[in-house]
């Protein structure tokens, strides 16, 4: 691979309307699938992909998120001192490494293609990853690394996708395909939120980019889209035709919208069932609860 991907941008500045009152005092990033927070899941995901860099587009009222990642003095010494080693293990796990994690700001909430666009200068000229922390993947490969195993073949832009129910394309970025192959899609076009009888297709963009650092340039002249936004799909669509390859990647696992509701309650229970010391109780509180 000529130019790896070393970096990673999570846009963490949105309010969490879906999921008030839980998100009026705490980010919605913070909301725990389990015993983690949503963003712990999605930069354990990018580390697991070879991720060096974390780059988080934050906004007012996100604190919490920079304290997850830095050292709690307190709590760790009190740890230490009764000798609750794996707790200890616990809390230091998410810790980033000194210079490797940056936050910048988005001021306004004007979209995600804005939000991606305020890490321009944190990125520079190089290939990068982009991870919704809504969107949780579950599966045997984390989704991102079954994306930098195809970015590494291709060398162009790649996004996750799966096919969605019709009357669900408003909301996604929807593919226009011009060959596929079951899993990846070559793409020819993106519309973002397209009303199902518009949609040119039912595979939909999930929340995993890898994209061509091009897309600034792009972004800096997108105007408003869908819902009144500046859309990251409406820089892409820019992408494609130019040097490189553009890919739609079917990837291997479950995926769960957890911004919304139900979405989050599923994740906690998939991801319950997948582990051995929580699913023969939960199991077992489900079969009696019906
Ligand atoms: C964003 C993107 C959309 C993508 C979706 C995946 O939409 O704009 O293209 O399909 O994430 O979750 P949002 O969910 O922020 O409205």
């Amino acid at each position: 691979m000529k130019r790896p991907v070393r970096k990673a941008v999570f846009p963490v500045g949105g309010l969490g309307t879906r999921f008030l009152p839980a998100t009026k005092a705490i980010p919605k990033e913070m909301l725990p699938v389990l015993d983690k927070p949503l963003i712990q899941h999605a930069v354990e995901e990018a580390r697991a992909a070879g991720i060096e860099e974390m780059i988080f587009v934050t906004g007012r009222g996100k604190a919490a998120l920079e304290d997850h990642f830095d050292h709690s003095f307190e709590l760790e010494a009190t740890l230490k001192e009764r000798g609750k080693s794996a707790e200890l293990a616990a809390v230091t796990a998410p810790m980033a490494k000194a210079g490797r994690i940056s936050y910048t700001r988005q001021q306004q909430p004007l979209g995600l293609g804005h939000a991606v666009w305020c890490a321009r200068n944190l990125v520079g000229d190089e290939p990068f990853a982009v991870l919704l922390p809504d969107d949780l993947i579950l599966g045997e490969v984390p989704c991102l690394r079954q994306m930098v195993d195809v970015y590494a073949e291709t060398e162009g832009n790649v996004v996750a996708v799966m096919d969605v129910p019709r009357e669900q394309t408003q909301r996604y970025g929807v593919l226009d395909v011009a060959s596929d192959d079951g899993r990846l899609a070559t793409v020819r076009g993106l519309v973002e939120k397209p009303k199902p009888e518009a949609a040119p297709s039912t595979l939909s963009i999930i929340g995993r980019y890898i994209l061509q650092p091009e897309v600034f340039a792009h972004l800096e002249c997108t105007p408003r889209g869908a819902g009144g936004e500046i859309q990251l799909t409406d820089a892409l669509v820019k992408l494609i035709d130019g040097d490189r390859p553009f890919h739609g990647l079917r990837f291997a696992g479950r995926r769960f919208d957890c911004g919304d509701k139900l979405g989050w309650l599923e994740a906690n229970l998939a991801f319950a069932m997948a582990r051995p010391d929580l699913a023969p109780a939960l199991r077992r509180f489900l079969a009696e609860y019906r």
